[in-house]
């Protein structure tokens, strides 16, 4: 069938219609995820994040929730090679066995926990994957709370990849 030419100017018009009313501009996905941020309990943390991934602006709160399990995924992943190196050039028999606990920790939740929270998501079964971010919480954790900040390196990155992981919790809390 041929469209009339008249018709172009309209169905144009249209087109750009639909396009501004489905995708939220930019000013819109910084409120969201403002709004989102303010259910959890490092907000600061939590806008900073999101703001660092373009994707969070277009992402409605189950994005949002997948972004910062990606995250930290990311993050953890890159801690777990920060302590395999301190793990690998330390002398200490005693921090070897606390590095050595904690890249066990780190690769359940790099290799198992978080992958498994993030399909969890995926497939809306938001308990199963609020208790994923729970855990990883918890395992990074445990590898903090054995280490005096003096003997652990990679302290601050330990407690950034829990606080997200607890950021991440809250938010998928939301999505009920
Ligand atoms: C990490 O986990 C994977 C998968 O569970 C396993 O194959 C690997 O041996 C583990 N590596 C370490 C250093 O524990
Ligand atoms: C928020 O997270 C950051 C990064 O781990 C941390 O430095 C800060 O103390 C946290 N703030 C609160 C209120 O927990």
């Amino acid at each position: 069938m041929e469209t009339p030419m008249s018709l172009f100017p309209i169905l144009f018009l249209f087109h750009a219609f639909l396009l501004a009313s489905t995708q939220p501009s930019a000013q819109q996905g910084d409120a969201l995820i403002r709004a989102t941020c303010k259910s959890t309990n490092n907000f600061t943390l939590c806008v900073s994040t999101l703001q660092s991934d373009p994707r969070s602006f277009k992402a409605d709160v189950k994005g949002l929730a997948h972004i910062t399990l990606e995250i930290v995924l990311s993050k953890a992943k890159q801690t777990l090679t920060a302590i395999g190196n301190l793990f690998k050039n330390t002398m200490d028999p005693v921090l070897f066995r606390k590095y050595g606990t904690c890249i066990l920790q780190y690769n359940r939740t790099v290799s198992s926990t978080l992958p498994q929270a993030i399909k969890a998501l995926e497939t809306n079964d938001n308990g199963a994957s609020k208790q994923g971010a729970q855990d990883a919480a918890t395992s990074v954790q445990t590898c903090g709370v054995q280490s005096a900040s003096n003997e652990f390196p990679v302290s601050t990155q330990n407690k950034l990849v829990q606080d997200l992981a607890l950021v991440a919790k809250s938010i998928i809390s939301t999505l009920g």
